[in-house]
């Protein structure tokens, strides 16, 4: 009997020429797993597509939900965007697929899994941390970055195994989340990426001449509702990507870092991400004191690159994820956007726990601040540099150009 291996399989270059590779050169038996998290794909398709190249068994899952609750939901909350650009949608996809391939490998008896990453990407760390945490016994299988097989030579079988030919030089990875566009002309970082690459958002010559706006509610940092209209998290994104796609809401040219260290133009397209990150943002600027804010911050960076390197099952997660819900206890609220022509702005927010009194920040009145106190607080928060000009004056003036006297006074 053979040995089965469970591919990681969503039907294209990569992955079907995995299949074959797998069951061809590795004589292994495969069962193909496809994971529906919101890609436009027909999915009979696919599933037909697999068996004819080969798979004893093609199996596909939903699991658009249990993404929505259990993944994007906390890198939204976390605020977390890669470079502050990139909302992580392929990266955080991979823990998930890795947890899917492992149950179904459990379940079907496969003493390996298998992925269709290139040994120059970062989604081949991500699968491969993911999969040894949950089931350190697996085998890991990746035979296109195993074999180096080169993107052309993908090309080649394809058109000689489907007829297909080169409508997929863009390698394409979406889900609810976004779409990352990579590889063909838009590895030259000089040239304006064509427009045929995009699908989710329009071109701002064909967008609406009329702006719309939305009221997003946030419940723990979770929306709940747009326009009054209570929603899954699901549906919400789902919405605010056809929304916000109509209004060109949502593309990202991004010069990125890789894992390996290697830099790649990378192509996103993601309006709900980019909505609601900044809905959500504007909650924790209302809510949150600047301290909070502060080590947010820096927490968000640290969340951003845990999902981008994926260390999703680990200790440090679980430390980060704990910090960060305790920061959404108070992000309830509303935040009013416009959309128009490829911009998201806020243009309104209210909350039961705003932070912001008109009554003490306004200039018109003096209610609840004593003017008088302002007097002694500036004396103590300047004191430290008062005594260092005392002290190290010389050593100031003359070490930067700005410290010196204006050219009029020399
Ligand atoms: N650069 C992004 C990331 O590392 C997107 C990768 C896209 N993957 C793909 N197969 N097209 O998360």
């Amino acid at each position: 009997m053979k040995k089965k291996v469970v591919l990681a399989y969503s039907g294209g270059l990569d992955t079907t020429l995995s299949l074959n590779l797998l069951k061809e050169k590795q004589g292994y038996d495969v069962i193909t797993l496809t994971i529906n998290i919101g890609n436009e794909k027909n999915w009979e398709e696919v599933k037909q597509k697999a068996i004819e190249m080969g798979a004893i068994d093609s199996i596909v899952v939903d699991l658009k939900e249990t993404f929505a609750e259990d993944f994007v939901l906390y890198a939204l909350q976390a605020s977390a965007l890669y470079e502050n650009r990139y909302p992580l949608a392929t990266a955080l996809a991979r823990p998930l697929m890795a947890k899917s391939l492992v149950n179904t490998a459990g379940k079907k008896g496969a003493v390996a899994v298998a992925h269709g990453c290139s040994g120059k990407g970062n989604d081949q760390l991500r699968f491969e941390h993911a999969i040894a945490s949950l089931n350190p016994d697996l085998d890991i299988l990746a035979p296109i970055r195993d074999g180096e097989v080169k993107r052309t030579e993908s090309l080649r079988f394809l058109k000689q195994k489907e007829g297909r030919d080169t409508d997929d030089v863009f390698s394409i990875d979406e889900n609810i989340w976004g779409r990352s566009i990579e590889c063909g002309i838009i590895e030259e970082e000089w040239i304006e990426p064509p427009s045929s690459i995009y699908s989710m958002t329009k071109e701002i010559v064909d967008t609406p001449d009329k702006a719309v706006y939305l009221e997003i509610k946030f419940e723990y940092g979770k929306p709940v509702e747009i326009n009054g209209i209570q929603l899954s998290f699901l549906q919400i994104i789902e919405e605010l990507n056809a929304i916000g796609g109509l209004h060109g809401v949502g593309r990202v040219d991004h010069m990125e870092s890789r894992v390996v260290g290697i830099k790649s133009r990378e192509i996103y397209e993601a309006p709900a991400a980019l909505i609601l990150h900044s809905a959500h943002k504007e909650l924790e600027y209302l809510n949150l004191t600047k301290r909070q804010l502060d080590l947010k911050k820096y927490i968000a960076d640290l969340y951003a690159d845990l999902i981008y390197q994926g260390l999703w099952y680990t200790g440090f997660h679980r430390d980060l994820r704990m910090y960060i819900l305790s920061t959404q206890t108070a992000i309830h609220g509303t935040v009013k956007i416009k959309l128009f022509k490829g911009n998201v702005s806020i243009v309104g927010r209210k909350s039961e726990y705003s932070l912001y009194d008109r009554e003490i920040s306004s200039y018109e009145t003096f209610d609840g601040f004593d003017s008088q106190t302002a007097t002694g607080f500036i004396k103590l928060h300047g004191l430290e540099s008062v005594i260092q000009i005392r002290k190290q004056k010389d050593l100031l003036i003359g070490n930067t150009q700005s410290f010196k006297s204006l050219p009029e006074e020399q």
